[in-house]
């Protein structure tokens, strides 16, 4: 986007200058040390040369203060990159409570983005600056990874699952996206853009597009579509349990296993029912492996988290009151 020459990305995100940071305190290590060595090496090349012939070197032998100074150095320094590293580390991957959450899907080779009013976009993906954002992305096929250099992220993107990455742009502008995982013969082609707007700017964008569905309501017309209404029923009487309040709750299945309905495991519940079926229930449920898109899958984890949003937190998306009947 940027016509000039620069040695490193520009720095568009609230992590970029953490992560550049540490980078460049890695890289003043690296250097410094690397120039300390060539310089001794060339000085003992010419303190210690033969200067007769049938010349012997002299007698030395090992000085424990010197085995303790460089093995405590490299010890703390090591030490210093870790837990440093772990701290940016952490800070990239928790999550802020209140991000608003935002869907990709990866094909051969392009991105698909929906926003959580609804726009579509393909190999281009708007956002309002200063607003964190989380991406729930998934592949059609096969592994590619997002990348946005100027926001310091990058995630694998994989098929049969959902990964996550959160980010805040912090100045306007638009930057590069990549693919960064060899996804085949056009990876080097799945490339799009990143446009981050001011707030104003960015709701005008999206009311310039027309009316358009949420993800959570498509959900709903899917749960319909689909019939999986006709079994769970919100009251729980049905022969399926009620997925009202299920998103972020404790299941017990029936082999006495406890586990949190996150959106990995909506997805295996509605692709492969038996794989963990609740307790005081049957494997009755059809599989939908090969019925539902992935663009469809995610719109339907949409609508059962925004039957599941409690008060005690945020609704992601202002638009998630879900749309009368189909
Ligand atoms: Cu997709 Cu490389």
């Amino acid at each position: 986007m940027r016509p000039e020459f620069s040695l490193f990305p520009e720095q568009a995100s609230t992590i970029a200058s953490k992560v550049d940071a540490l980078y460049f305190f890695a890289l003043g290590i690296s250097a410094f040390f690397s120039l300390l060595i060539a310089l001794v090496i060339f000085a003992f090349f010419i303190k210690f040369r033969r200067r007769r012939a049938g010349e012997v070197g002299a007698k030395t032998h090992e000085s424990m203060a010197l085995e303790i100074v460089w093995s405590v150095i490299p010890l703390i320094i090591c030490m210093v990159l870790f837990v440093w590293g772990a701290i940016v580390f952490i800070d990239m991957r928790t999550m802020p409570d209140d991000a608003t959450e935002y869907y990709a899907t990866a094909k051969q080779w392009m991105w698909k983005f929906q926003h959580p009013e609804g726009q579509r976009e393909i190999n281009s993906l708007h956002i309002p600056v200063g607003e964190p954002i989380m991406l729930t992305m998934t592949s059609e096929d096969v592994i590619h990874s997002f990348f946005v250099p100027a926001f310091r992220v990058k995630q694998d993107v994989v098929p049969g699952r959902y990964t996550t990455v959160w980010f805040e742009a912090d100045k306007v502008g638009t930057y590069h996206l990549f693919c960064t995982e060899y996804c085949g013969s056009h990876h080097a082609q799945m490339r799009g853009s990143v446009t981050v707007m001011e707030p104003d700017d960015y709701q005008a964008w999206l009311a310039g597009g027309g009316p358009v569905a949420a993800p959570q309501e498509l959900g709903e017309a899917l749960f319909t579509q689909h019939i999986c209404n006709t079994c769970h029923f919100e009251d729980g009487t049905g022969r399926g349990p009620s997925l009202v309040g299920i998103f972020g709750s404790e299941v017990r299945g029936t082999d006495g296993s406890v586990r949190v309905v996150d959106d990995n495991y909506l997805r295996e519940s509605i692709l492969r029912p038996s794989a963990h079926v609740n307790e005081g229930y049957s494997q009755i449920m059809p599989t939908y492996q090969g019925q539902l898109s992935e663009v469809s899958l995610l719109q339907l984890i949409a609508y059962i988290k925004s039957i599941s949003d409690s008060p005690s937190e945020e609704s992601p998306a202002p638009a998630a009151v879900a749309a009368n009947g189909e």
